[in-house]
This record gives C-alpha cells, sequence and structure tokens, in this order.
C-alpha cells in the first residue's frame, strides 16, 4: 500500500478509517512498511491523538495479527485482570488460584519488568522449574484442567504490538492514551475474555503520576473494552507507597503464598479480594458487591486458592519440594540488613518510586530489556504510612548481594520514609471504579 497519505491525513488530524488502519497494521507486521514510516505514524497519532472507532479498529486489527487463543465451550467465564504495574504488585499471583477457585477460567498472559516496575513473570522465574514460556495449545489445555496458568505472550500472539511497542520505545510516543488503550487491550483481546478488571494506578510509582490521568486512561480502555464485546471495569489504585510489606521478586513471591495462607499484608488481601468481587459482577456470579466481596473473602479463607496455587505451579514445571524448602528460608540474597528509624513518631510517607529505584539499582530489576536481574535481592518488612515507629525501630529490611549493596541502599531508603508527629490521615487504596 501507499501508507504516505494516512499518514498525512493523520498528521493534518483527519480520521482513518477501519479499513486504512486495519491494512496499514496487517502490512507493518508484514514487514511490508519500513520502520521510519511507521514512527512517522505514532507520532503523528501521538499529537492528533484517535477517536474511539479509530481506537477500535487499531486495538482490533492489533489484536488479529496473531493468533487469538481459542477456548473450547465451558461454562466457566474466561476472566483476567491488568495492572498497569507498581511497586509490590503482587496481586496476580494469589488472585489467578482464587478466580479459578471461583469457578472462572484464566489465562493470564503477563509481562517482564522494566525499570522500576516489576514483571510478573520476572517474579515467576524465582520458582524453581516454573516455565513462563508455553505454546497456545498448552496454555488453553492447562487453563480447561487447572483452570487458571499465568505464562508469557506466546511470539505469534500480537506481533502487531511487540513491533509497535519497541518503535514507541525508541521514538518517545509511549504516553499516548489511545497508543496505551490499544497496545493494552489488543493483548488483552488475544486471550478472548468474557471479562477483564484493570487496575489503573496513579502515584509516585505509577506510570500515570496523577488520578486525574489515571482516570482518563481508565476511562479509555473502559469504553473500548465494552466496544470490543469484553465486559471489562477499571479501579484506581493509590500508588504511592508500595503494595504490601514486600518488594523484590522472589520476596513477592513468598509473600504472595503468605496471602494465600490468610497472612499477608491487609493491602494487597483488600486489592485481590476486590478485583475477584468486580469480576464475580461483572460475570453475573454475584448478585452485588458486597455479596461478592464475601463470596471472594469466604473462599480464599477456605485454603482452596493455597492447594491450586501449587497445583498451578506444579502443572508448569515447578519442583513443588524445593519451592516449598526455599519458601521456609528468611532470605535467598546473601546478606539482609535492617534500615533503622532515627526517631519517634509515625510513618507520614514511604515513597514507592525510591523503593522501585533502590531495588532495581540493587539488580532486581531492568535498566534495557537485555539486562539480567537479581531474583534474591529486595526490601522487606516495610512500615507502611500510619504506623507507629519508635527511634531505631526498623523502616524496612534490604537484601542484597554484599554489605557495601546493603549499605547503600539502606542509605537511599531513608530518604524514602518520613516521619512526622502525629498520625496522618488514612488515605484510601480503591478510589474510584470506572464501569461502562
Ligand atoms: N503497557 C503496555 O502493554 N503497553 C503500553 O503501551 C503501556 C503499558
Amino acid at each position: 500500500m501507499n501508507f504516505l497519505p494516512l499518514i498525512e491525513a493523520k498528521r493534518e488530524g483527519k480520521t482513518l478509517t477501519a479499513e486504512q488502519t486495519r491494512e496499514y497494521v496487517h502490512e507493518f507486521t508484514a514487514g511490508e512498511i519500513p520502520d521510519y514510516q511507521m514512527s512517522a505514524m505514532l507520532m503523528a497519532i501521538y499529537f492528533r491523538g484517535l477517536n474511539t472507532e479509530e481506537t477500535t479498529a487499531l486495538t482490533l486489527a492489533m489484536r488479529d495479527s496473531g493468533d487469538v487463543l481459542k477456548f473450547p465451550a465451558d461454562s466457566r467465564p474466561i476472566v483476567d485482570k491488568h495492572s498497569t504495574g507498581g511497586i509490590g504488585d503482587k496481586v496476580s499471583l494469589p488472585l489467578a488460584p482464587l478466580l479459578a477457585c471461583l469457578g472462572f477460567r484464566v489465562p493470564m498472559i503477563s509481562g517482564r519488568g522494566l525499570g522500576i516496575t516489576g514483571g510478573t513473570l520476572d517474579k515467576l522465574d524465582s520458582i524453581p522449574g516454573f516455565q513462563t514460556l508455553l505454546p497456545a495449545p498448552k496454555i488453553i489445555q492447562l487453563v480447561q484442567r487447572v483452570g487458571c496458568v499465568i505464562c508469557g505472550q506466546t511470539q505469534k500472539m500480537v506481533p502487531a504490538d511487540r513491533k509497535t511497542y519497541a518503535l514507541r520505545d525508541a521514538t518517545g510516543t509511549v504516553p499516548s492514551i489511545p497508543l496505551i488503550t490499544a497496545s493494552i487491550l489488543s493483548k488483552k483481546l488475544a486471550e478472548s475474555l468474557n471479562a477483564l478488571i484493570l487496575d489503573v494506578k496513579f502515584g509516585t510509582a505509577a506510570f500515570m503520576p496523577t488520578q486525574a490521568d489515571a482516570r482518563k486512561l481508565a476511562r479509555a480502555m473502559v469504553t473500548l473494552g465494552h466496544q470490543c464485546g469484553t465486559n471489562t471495569r477499571a479501579v484506581l489504585t493509590d500508588m504511592n507507597a508500595p503494595l504490601g510489606r514486600s518488594a523484590g521478586n522472589w520476596l513477592e513471591v513468598t509473600e504472595s503464598v503468605a496471602c494465600l495462607d490468610g497472612q499477608g499484608p491487609e493491602d494487597l488481601r483488600e486489592l485481590v479480594i476486590e478485583s475477584a468481587a468486580h469480576l464475580l459482577l461483572q460475570t453475573g456470579k454475584s448478585k452485588s458487591i458486597t455479596a461478592a466481596r464475601k463470596q471472594a473473602a469466604d473462599c480464599l479463607e477456605s485454603g482452596a486458592p493455597r492447594k491450586k496455587w501449587d497445583e498451578m505451579i506444579v502443572a508448569q514445571g515447578a519442583d513443588l519440594p524445593v519451592f516449598n524448602r526455599k519458601l521456609k528460608l528468611d532470605s535467598t540474597a546473601q546478606v539482609t540488613a535492617e534500615v533503622l528509624s532515627q526517631k519517634n513518631g509515625f510513618i507520614s510517607k514511604c515513597d514507592a518510586r525510591i523503593i522501585g529505584e533502590v531495588i532495581r539499582d540493587l539488580g532486581g530489576g531492568r535498566f534495557t530489556k537485555e539486562s539480567r536481574i537479581n531474583h534474591d535481592v529486595g526490601v522487606d518488612r516495610i512500615a507502611k504510612p500510619g504506623e507507629r515507629m519508635k527511634k531505631s525501630g526498623a523502616l524496612c529490611r534490604v537484601h542484597a548481594v554484599d554489605l557495601n549493596q546493603a549499605t547503600k541502599a539502606g542509605e537511599q531508603l531513608k530518604s524514602a520514609f518520613e516521619i512526622s508527629a502525629q498520625r496522618p490521615a488514612k488515605s484510601p487504596l480503591v478510589v474510584r471504579v470506572v464501569s461502562a
């Protein structure tokens, strides 16, 4: 096709038809449109935006650029959750087995971390033997048999997004709401979902720093999800402080198992239950949000999702006895060190961004897509806003590769915490629900 007139039309702010969008996405995926022309189109979209119909056409064209999972007919609805990413955000790990126990099928296709936000697949890689790369027929087989799977996107799924995202990354066109919406939803829609819950985060460590921006993104994704035939909702959640008390790959797996054992931190449990409750409501399995929360909480407390977790990780290759031995260790890193408070008072701030940066610098996150990561480093026992703190009490604990690294990280971590004389007002974790 002659792509230049379409770039020029978009540059002038004109609307492209669904047919034109389908054609250029198809040709770009097939290698028939050069990267420099696609970059120009992305820049035109970045500045001119896309209307809802154009965003829908782009999303569907990207979804259809590769394999779309096809599940056999079954009474269990197919659902998933997507989070825009944060520090200590491990919700997917306990949520997948909980949803399977609530009678859903969960093909949870997840990603790796880049920069300060952790990736679900990196966390799972710390489980001995666990396989995150599964071919599409295996994903379908495990979802049908176990009820849930957490794995990476196959090479054949949504290749248009993989190619486009690499160009957006290199041309500064990532922060565009229609492009983010199409990128996220094309991948989720390739799972053939009946319902999707989105966790759109705002705050110091979030992709969207302000609540207003997070709301705009949530609204765009919810509208588009519905237009594409998937019942979609979003919760807006606070990412100024980390979620839970642990951040770092293996440390987050241990905290997720604690959550399934009924011993996890309250905020993590709240978000797991909240995500499950909305999906129960969206799929008509529950009549009210109050009843749905109770249904999800009762199921979590029954212990069944903890057993389902074991079943899921074994189905994906984990060595359960080795995993269980590893769970008993206090730390898998070479060195641990507590970071101590210099005064009495109440924690008034625990900056997730600083904690995320420290973990990335310890080796727990990636500077580039090629970086190798260390699964054992991280920060746990994190004191959270509102908690009383004594002078010389522990603000958090660092897991590092040596004492020098632990000392340097400890100094940086001190700046993540602020202590006030008065207990700060409690801010809610879930500030808003965006539904159609
Ligand atoms: N995550 C995605 O998958 N795509 C984006 O564009 C941004 C975040």
